[in-house]
């Protein structure tokens, strides 16, 4: 069994981003600048957003937090929005989701201006991908595309099953893998909550992709021997013999699992760090190519 360790591989484009940054910074460019907007106290999303800027620190981009009150009206957000897209010092910014419920998150989305919006939300990029036309891909899938190709798994012609069908990961993430490109290729299954006979289903997965947001759900049961699993669940559950009382697990028992796949992603230290690589990558991607 295989351990596909995100952590390490995204510590690697971290390296070769810094480098690039360098050799332009030699050129005389200035540092690729990213912004990122957060609403509230949510304790992940501030956690997730503080790796984010970590991250910058780490490459050698400039970064700049806007904090707002979990209180915030949509309009002054939408007008925070309206002031990063004006700012010419910023190169690309994101807007850290889930918003407040009284925000319309789909609203606040389609302010952004395309060619900043290095999350890859907006429907003019959700719509490029769709297409197979150039634009900026969601961070967490074109991630796991990443691991796919690094670690040399092959994908042409396998079944791969993706479990959840968000905006974010899973929609996107069926896209990347049916494309004719390598990775790619795949006959793809989108499974989701109204999915009848789901390990019928996932029994069948070469590749096994969980985006689901439920604790431990992919069970040994429902994995092919061999299969590569792909387990981008982030679930806080209590752990007592913790200090914090809680820890990190994803969507796939992983104890289980390990015992029929061929290779997987762990929680955490797979998936998650791949997203930030991703998340740089198109940040310098905004800086030297205008959409
Ligand atoms: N919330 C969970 N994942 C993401 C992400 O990739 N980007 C943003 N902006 N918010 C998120």
């Amino acid at each position: 069994m295989i351990l596909i360790d995100g952590k390490s591989t995204s510590l690697q484009i971290q390296e070769e981003i810094k480098a690039r940054v360098e050799l332009r910074a030699g050129d005389g460019h200035k540092k690729p600048h990213l912004a990122a907007i957060i609403v509230g106290d949510n304790p992940a999303s501030r956690a997730y957003v503080g790796h984010k800027i970590k991250a910058c620190e780490r490459v050698g981009f400039e970064s700049t937090l806007v904090e707002l009150s979990e209180s915030v009206q949509e309009e002054q957000l939408l007008m925070e929005v309206e002031a990063l897209n004006n700012d010419e010092s910023i190169d690309g910014f994101i807007v850290q989701l889930p918003l407040p419920d009284h925000i319309d998150d789909q609203k606040v989305l389609e302010a952004v201006r395309p060619d900043k919006d290095v999350d890859g939300f907006h429907p003019v990029n959700a719509g490029n991908l769709s297409l197979g036309l150039p634009g900026f891909q969601p961070a967490t899938p074109s991630g796991i595309i990443e691991l796919l190709k690094r670690y040399e798994i092959e994908t042409s012609g396998k079944h791969a099953v993706v479990i959840g069908r968000s905006a974010i990961v899973g929609t996107p993430m069926t896209l990347l893998l049916s494309r004719n490109a390598n990775p790619g290729n795949c006959t793809v299954t989108l499974c989701h909550s109204r999915t009848q006979n789901l390990e019928e289903i996932t029994r069948t997965a070469d590749i096994l992709i969980a985006a689901i947001g439920r604790p431990h759900f992919v069970t040994k049961s429902m994995i092919k021997p061999g299969a590569v699993i792909i387990d981008v669940g982030i679930n806080r559950i209590p752990d007592p013999s913790r200090k914090s009382g809680s820890r990190l697990t994803g969507d796939v028992d992983f104890e289980g699992a390990s015992e029929v796949a061929g290779s997987i992603t762990p929680v955490p230290g797979g998936v998650g760090p791949m997203t930030i690589a991703m998340l740089l990558r198109n940040t310098l991607e905004a800086t030297e190519r205008p959409v």
